[in-house]
């Protein structure tokens, strides 16, 4: 790239620090990029503080000597890149840290000049460096971020719902659901988040951002947003282990309908209950859920599935292995075995042979033999797909993705990356 960029990490500032207009400016690319309206000077603070308390890192790419008159000027980043340090639910509970990389925008006039790539590839490098054997982050687009290691993990789908009367569901009620104020959110819905959280495979530990905007703290111009409304959901001994948070769509939109804003539950009881009262609601006759899982219990628990109208099944959370060992023994599996890969890296992170020996669910990896051809072979970009056990194997062997040097290994892979329960991450950043 020619020299006439320079590249600048920094951790958001105070707002009594001189620097804090680097994190303001930094901000409006951001909002450039993303097309998004221009934010008041009060939201864009509340934004900064929310992003200290998730210690932030952001990174922008600056011109360097004169710009042109009258363009932006030299302090307004021409391409951003923010990270943040957050856990991934491996399966089992059990927590990897994990890289999660978001804010990536280049302007328009600047684009296609490897800022991008220079970005992406000095911070992956500083995140190994450091120790990290995960990058996270979802993307915009799918054509993207495969040619830097990522590679689907998790999906999400958008799903309306007919809460008429033949929403029925076969669930027997276990526990009580009361409407609450939406302000108790800020204090309840991390919590209970946590226990959804540890349940959950595919799972990553949410920004400050989210018990803010589920709670009507803000809403989309930075005000709060009276219109939310919330109900929490209390097991037999009275605790409250599920929330929805919830807005209706005004009596313009027919048919009637109430759009959920945030859905956690940290048991199966307690996601239907919730669900129960959903379609419950007086006078609505739809309710719409932009995140809902793929793999959704909700559809087997009704009497008439087909109540749900499913769309826009998409890829969500994208996972980039930095270190294979770190990776894989950080996971506990569903079958016992051995397995050697070949895994071939372009940024050269992650490429080795390996054998992986998982023994009672933990796994240990020593360097493969070079005289045995590997079981599989594939990218780094398809072990972070199969890693939470969302993407078969076998499919991606069908399509070229993975080769079975071994007959049967892709199917063994599939046994043994399967995790307890479907992998879904609640979590968008
Ligand atoms: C996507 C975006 C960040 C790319 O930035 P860029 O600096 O132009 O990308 P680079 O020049 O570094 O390109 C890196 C590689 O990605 C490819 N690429 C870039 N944008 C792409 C796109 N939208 N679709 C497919 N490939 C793309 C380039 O062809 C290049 O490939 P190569 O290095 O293998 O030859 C930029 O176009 C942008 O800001 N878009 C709007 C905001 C956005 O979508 N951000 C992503 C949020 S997840």
């Amino acid at each position: 790239m020619v020299e006439k960029y320079e590249v600048r990490r920094f951790r958001v500032a105070d707002k009594d620090s001189p620097d804090y207009s680097k994190s303001t400016d930094w901000m409006r690319a951001v909002e450039d990029g993303f097309h998004d309206n221009r934010r008041s000077a009060e939201f864009v603070d509340k934004i900064i503080s929310m992003y200290r308390t998730d210690d932030r890192e952001l990174t922008g790419v600056y011109q360097t000597g004169s710009v042109p008159a009258h363009s932006l000027t030299a302090d307004i980043p021409v391409a951003t890149f923010g990270t943040l340090l957050k856990t991934l639910n491996t399966g089992y509970g059990r927590q990897l840290a994990t890289r999660l990389v978001t804010a990536v925008t280049v302007r328009g006039t600047h684009r296609r000049r490897g800022l991008l790539r220079r970005m992406m590839t000095e911070d992956l490098t500083v995140a190994k460096s450091e120790g990290l054997a995960m990058a996270a982050l979802t993307a915009s687009e799918g054509s993207i971020y495969g040619r830097f290691g990522y590679g689907v993990a998790t999906f999400e789908r958008s799903i309306k719902v007919d809460t008429g009367p033949r929403f029925q569901l076969r669930h027997v009620p276990a526990g009580t659901v009361e409407i609450a104020d939406r302000k108790v959110l800020l204090d309840v819905a991390p919590r209970v988040f946590a226990d959804a959280h540890h349940l959950t495979p595919g799972s990553i530990v949410r920004q400050e951002g989210y018990r803010q905007r589920v709670s009507g703290a803000y809403g989309h111009d930075g005000a709060e947003d009276p219109g939310i409304r919330c109900a929490l959901h209390y097991n037999s001994d009275g605790e409250i282990d599920g929330y929805v948070s919830y807005k209706f769509s005004g009596w313009e939109t027919k048919p009637y309908t109430v759009n959920i804003v945030d859905l956690v539950a940290a048991s199966d009881a307690a996601y239907l209950d919730l669900w129960k009262f959903l379609g419950s609601i007086d006078l609505i006759q739809r309710i719409s859920w932009e995140e809902a899982p793929v793999d959704d219990p909700l559809g087997w628990a009704l009497e008439d599935p087909r109540c749900i109208e499913s769309s826009d099944h998409r890829d969500m959370l994208w996972l980039r292995i930095l270190d294979v060992a770190g990776a894989l023994t950080a996971r506990r599996y569903s079958a016992d075995g051995t397995l050697s890969l070949e895994i071939s890296d372009s940024l050269g992170f992650a490429s080795g042979t390996y054998r992986m020996e998982v023994r009672d669910g933990d796994a240990s990896l020593t360097n493969a033999s070079a005289d045995q051809a590997p079981d599989l072979t594939l990218d780094v970009a398809e072990l972070g797909s199969i890693y939470l056990g969302a993407v078969c194997p076998v499919t991606l062997t069908a399509a070229g993705r993975i080769r079975e040097n071994t007959p049967g290994a892709a199917l063994k892979a599939r046994q043994m990356f399967a995790v307890e329960r479907s992998a879904h991450c609640m979590t968008h950043f």
